[in-house]
């Protein structure tokens, strides 16, 4: 069997055009556009690649974007004043702080600073509580859970009841998307499992996933044979194995492998996403979303 790709590129550009449309009818009708900050801390070659992917659809899109970058050595005190700054600023609908953080910033208080109603990460304590609840609590469901559940829906796999298994129990992924699925709504309703490091027997697990979401950050983890064959394989795994020139601008390029084997699951699995090219956009597509979504709850006519 050969899965079919689920390409997060492609859903990724159906969306856009959907925002596209929206923030011009806004813009005829309001005269405003949405608003949003990068807040980028460092030089990380992941953090810089992620971040600039993030400016360049915000740009493209017609959102006022503001690329604030910030050294590696900012104190606390700076980054929170330039958080609040944003939180005050009425052109500012979406506030983006690039994680992970140098470690001496206390990254809590930084995610716990931002005006919840600009939180379009979906971080800050009162976004995870209106998530948990679910329903029309939800105002900003987190960008990578929020692409994942998106691409499960437009393949057209059946979650209610799926056995969902959650490899990872990050606060950004593994967490809210198990939360997710298990909401009494369209594309949830499934029974899930988060298995993580201290699993005794992961294998076993994920042999019985109907829907299989891998949120590790470490390449290669699943291997083929815990995969149920004709399962829907979700890798968020993005893991930087070296680097290659790329055949199309001769740069250096970093060359990623996700947290599954996929040439060989997808010799077993009925759907699965590719990296690169799978979750990874659908994450900038659903930030997009949010911080329109932002800029109608200020509009009231979300
Ligand atoms: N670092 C990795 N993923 C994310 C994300 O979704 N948002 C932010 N702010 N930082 C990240």
């Amino acid at each position: 069997m050969t899965a079919k790709l689920i390409k997060g590129t492609e859903i990724r550009d159906q969306i856009l055009v959907e925002i596209e449309a929206d923030v011009k009818k806004i813009k005829d009708e309001h005269g405003v556009v949405p608003g949003l900050v990068t807040i980028l801390v460092g030089e990380s070659p992941a953090s810089i690649s992620y971040v600039t992917a993030k400016i360049k659809t915000a740009k493209g899109l017609g959102f006022n974007e503001i690329q604030d970058n910030q050294p590696d050595d900012i104190s606390n005190e700076d980054l929170l004043a330039l958080v609040d700054k944003y939180n005050k600023d009425d052109s500012i609908n979406g506030i983006l702080v690039q994680l992970p953080l140098p470690k001496h910033i206390d990254e809590k208080k930084i995610l716990n600073a931002i005006d919840p109603d600009k939180d379009v990460d979906g971080f800050h304590p009162v976004n995870v509580g209106r998530l948990m609840i679910g329903g029309a609590e939800v105002k900003f469901p987190p960008c990578t859970p929020a692409g994942i559940q998106e691409m499960i829906i437009r393949a057209g796999v059946e979650t209610s009841g799926a056995e969902v298994v959650v490899v990872g129990r990050s606060n950004i992924v593994g967490k809210p998307i198990a939360n997710m699925m298990l909401q009494k709504a369209d594309g949830a309703n499934s029974t899930v499992t988060v298995i993580h490091t201290r699993t005794k027997d992961m294998a076993a697990h994920c042999k019985r996933a109907d829907i299989l979401i891998v949120a590790a950050g470490v390449p290669g983890l699943v291997k083929p044979e815990w995969i149920k064959p004709g399962a829907c394989v979700i890798d968020v795994g993005v893991n930087r194995v070296g680097e290659k020139i790329s055949e199309k601008t001769g740069k250096k390029i970093a060359i990623l492998k996700g947290d599954v084997d996929f040439d060989e699951a997808k010799e077993i699995a009925g759907f699965i996403t590719p990296v690169p090219g799978g979750v990874g956009p659908m994450t900038i597509t659903m930030l997009m979303k949010n911080t329109l979504k932002s800029l109608k709850f200020k509009l009231g006519i979300a």
